[in-house]
């Protein structure tokens, strides 16, 4: 692709050290990298963030939700910040781009704009949000900033309250400090985030940027299948209440719901557990973890009672008690028409193929869209692959993004 010569650029040598460093701060053996969630190795990736941002020259920034940012001061001293991150915890045993790209890419935007001198009409704030990915409650970080954090949603949240109180206090936060993060809408001009797709469409495209358009729905539920524990050999097949056979029969039943009735919809069973959980007990309960997935609120009613209902009747059809336990939602989201309009400028500017994209993933923007224009741009998967180590994005496709990232920057803080 032609890169046009006299555009402002990231220096792609300064991004990609950084990037491998990072990299390597809780990677697997199989080339991924497991960094959920306040875990030791989360933590130490945000020193090094501190450190880097220290070093870089810009101030850093952090606040009671544990959201870590680097300030660049290149507008007026009151001015409002434009907000350019990502999230640097990842998924149990997932990729080294989701994410983390979007943080590096972003912190390399500040220092290119730093070096340069820019003046802009607005500052400029790098930010790593805490909990993107839900391991404790989801999009935590940039819920707390938005100031629409729900203070049930750190009583019950999807991964376990004491997950989160733990996890809170190896990272010196509690239920005060992140309720207290709220931040004055009126002092964010804006967020951008840089992404992978995390899907096949700029790839089977032969696209260079996605520019995002809407950001999906998603609901998540924990559903309990309550049977009863009886010897595994002795009791009939007849006299059994087998929780297992509601969960698994609900399961199933759900992906032919949503491939029958939902196509634009998605639903995953992401973990069951059986107890008492031995070869020799007909399992008493089955706590089941559900998260389902629709681009528009009407969608997201209809496939939230449906699946419900189904569940129930699976309980009724093995006799099994149910409890359902509702464990939060983000609603579909349409990204800024400005900031939609200032990417397709930054694309054209630098010689980049763009189309627009649905997120079928979830975003902190869905939180920052409550206060400010909010936009999102995607770089191309191999293969589609995410949230597993094969998780992987050609370098250059890394450094497009950036680019782009930098060239609506500046044109909308400019
Ligand atoms: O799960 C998601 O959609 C995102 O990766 N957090
Ligand atoms: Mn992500
Ligand atoms: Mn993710």
């Amino acid at each position: 692709m032609p890169r046009s010569t006299n555009l402002l650029r990231i220096d792609p040598e300064r991004m990609r050290t950084a990037f491998d460093a990072l990299a390597q701060i809780g990677a697997t053996a199989e080339g991924g990298l497991n960094r959920p969630t306040f875990s030791p190795e989360h933590l130490a990736a945000r020193k090094w963030f501190a450190g880097q941002i220290q070093k870089a020259g810009l101030e850093f920034r952090t606040d009671g939700a544990g959201n870590h940012s680097a300030f660049l001061a290149c507008g007026p001293k009151d001015a409002p910040s434009l907000l350019l991150g990502s999230h640097l915890d990842s998924v149990p045993n997932g990729g080294r781009y989701d994410g983390a790209l979007g943080v590096m890419a972003a912190f390399e935007v500040l220092r290119t704009i730093q070096a340069a001198g820019l003046k802009l009409k607005v500052n400029l704030e790098t930010i790593d949000f805490t909990d993107e990915e839900g391991t404790l409650v989801g999009l935590l970080g940039s819920a707390a900033l938005a100031g629409h954090l729900e203070p049930e949603w750190l009583q019950n949240p999807r991964g376990g309250r004491a997950a989160l109180v733990e996890g809170m206090k190896r990272a010196g936060l509690s239920d005060e400090s992140v309720l207290g993060a709220a931040r004055r809408p009126e002092s964010i001009a804006g967020y951008l985030e840089l992404h992978i797709e995390q899907g096949k469409r700029l790839e089977r495209a032969g696209v260079d940027i996605g520019i995002v358009s809407a950001i999906i729905g998603i609901s998540s539920y924990r559903l309990t299948f309550l049977g009863r524990a009886d010897h595994a050999g002795t009791t009939t097949m007849q006299d059994r209440l087998d929780a297992s056979q509601g969960a698994s029969a609900f399961t199933l039943a759900a992906r032919e719901l949503v491939l029958t009735d939902f196509p634009d919809c998605v639903v995953n069973v992401g973990r069951m557990d059986f107890a008492p959980g031995a070869f020799n007990i007909v399992p008493a309960h089955v706590e089941l973890w559900l998260e389902f997935r629709a681009p528009d609120e009407t969608s997201v009613q209809r496939l939230d009672s449906a699946l419900i209902i189904r569940a129930r009747a699976e309980a009724e059809r093995f006799g099994l008690d149910l409890k359902v336990d509702f464990l939060g939602r983000h609603a579909p989201t349409p990204m800024a028409e400005a900031t939609q309009l200032a990417f397709a400028a930054a694309c054209d500017a630098l010689g980049f193929t763009h189309m627009p994209l649905v997120s079928d993933a979830g975003h902190d923007g869905q939180s920052l869209a409550k206060i400010c224009p909010v936009g999102m741009i995607f770089v191309p998967s191999v293969d589609g692959a995410s949230h597993a180590p094969r998780e992987f994005t050609e370098w250059q496709d890394c450094v497009n993004g950036a680019d782009v990232l930098l060239q609506a920057a500046v044109r909308l803080a400019g």
